[in-house]
């Protein structure tokens, strides 16, 4: 591949400076594994200070783990979790939601990637029945994997219908710092406030190295996490160098900057294609994501220059995701490219 730099995703971008800074700060000496020490302490200190002291918080190394490890502690395998079908759980985690829960996973047919009542409503029967997987959590991507994002009240409404079933409500967060980038409100406001109960928190997507938050707001459903972490494997013996990414993340607001910037890139790439007949925007640009339809012929030469996935074959859709590391020049070059291209 020529060019490196690309849209393909938030994950193919580098690490932030300061992410690494923070880490080698903390390369000195010996100190406690696995999460007794004096950065871990603070980092969760930091944390708390956004979803209070009775929140419960673990890190973990991947978005996919903390997906996986907090759904399965609050089902049984007998449950079942209703999702998008569009959602990482259902599509890009190989299966690891049903095979560590060993729930059903109930994937729903949305527009724009956003669950509602009416779409979820079509699941919740059968409780109480024995011949059928019981109803537990509705599982929320917050940004989505379409680039939208939820209002608080959006998610208000799935939870107050999830609580009305008995179920809890679980957010994906990979992308939660964009969300509130976009919304223009704390973390809390449109998580805990709103009634979700369990939250995979990520940084990977927005200038970090690696290492995802899982936070519980009620500790009644975390009793066995710790247990729970290990088994699964996510239990960081060097925990001092995931902690040092989150404390740095959330002091100065790196995490804003980073997700205001990649947001206001993928809105200028938006912007740059709107009046050009032969592409179609095809969600809303909330995010740092774009979807669209372009003629098919030309993604390979556009991949050649700027390595993008296309998203639906059938219908020539593809996804361009802006980084933190995004500059104006990469959108204005790519940009110019296709419009070059299609004269
Ligand atoms: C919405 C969403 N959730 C979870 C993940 C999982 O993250 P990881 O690749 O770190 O397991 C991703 C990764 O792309 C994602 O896009």
């Amino acid at each position: 591949m020529k060019n490196l730099r690309g849209f393909a995703s938030d994950n193919n971008s580098g690490v932030h400076p300061d992410i690494l800074n923070a880490m080698n700060r903390v390369n000195i000496g010996h100190t406690i594994g696995y999460g007794d020490d004096i950065y871990t302490n603070s980092a969760l200190d930091k944390m708390k200070e956004i979803f209070g002291e009775d929140s419960d918080i673990y890190f973990v190394f991947t978005g996919t783990a903390a997906n996986v490890l907090g759904l399965d502690t609050i089902t049984q395998s007998y449950n079942s979790i209703i999702c998008a079908e569009t959602s990482h759980i259902h599509e890009d985690e190989c299966g690891a939601p049903e095979k560590f829960t060993g729930c059903k996973l109930l994937a729903l047919f949305t527009e724009d990637g956003k669950l509602t009542p009416e779409i979820v409503s079509k699941e919740l029967y059968g409780f109480d029945f024995e011949h059928h997987s019981q109803p537990k959590v509705i599982s929320i991507t917050q940004s989505t994997e379409m680039g939208t994002v939820y209002t608080p009240q959006e998610i208000r409404d799935l939870s107050v219908i999830a609580h009305k079933y008995g179920m809890l409500l679980h957010m994906d967060g990979a992308r939660i710092a964009n969300a509130a980038a976009y919304l223009g409100l704390s973390f809390e406001k449109f998580s805990q406030d709103v009634g979700v109960d369990v939250l995979s928190f990520g940084g990977t997507k927005n200038g970090m190295i690696y290492g995802e938050a899982l936070v519980f707001f009620d500790k009644k459903h975390s009793v066995n996490f710790k247990y729970i972490r290990k088994q699964g494997m996510q239990l960081a013996s060097k925990m001092r160098f995931i902690s040092a990414q989150f404390e740095e993340y959330l002091n100065n607001d790196l995490w804003l900057r980073n997700a205001q910037h990649s947001n206001k890139m993928a809105k200028l790439l938006a912007s740059k294609l709107k009046d050009v007949p032969e592409i179609q925007i095809t969600q809303k640009v909330e995010s740092n994501g774009v979807f669209a339809i372009i003629p098919k012929e030309i993604i390979p030469i556009l991949q050649d220059a700027y390595f993008f996935y296309v998203w639906d074959e059938k219908t020539s859709e593809v996804r361009w995701m802006c980084s933190f590391d995004t500059s104006e020049e990469d959108v204005i070059n790519f940009t110019d490219l296709i419009k070059k291209i299609l004269k």
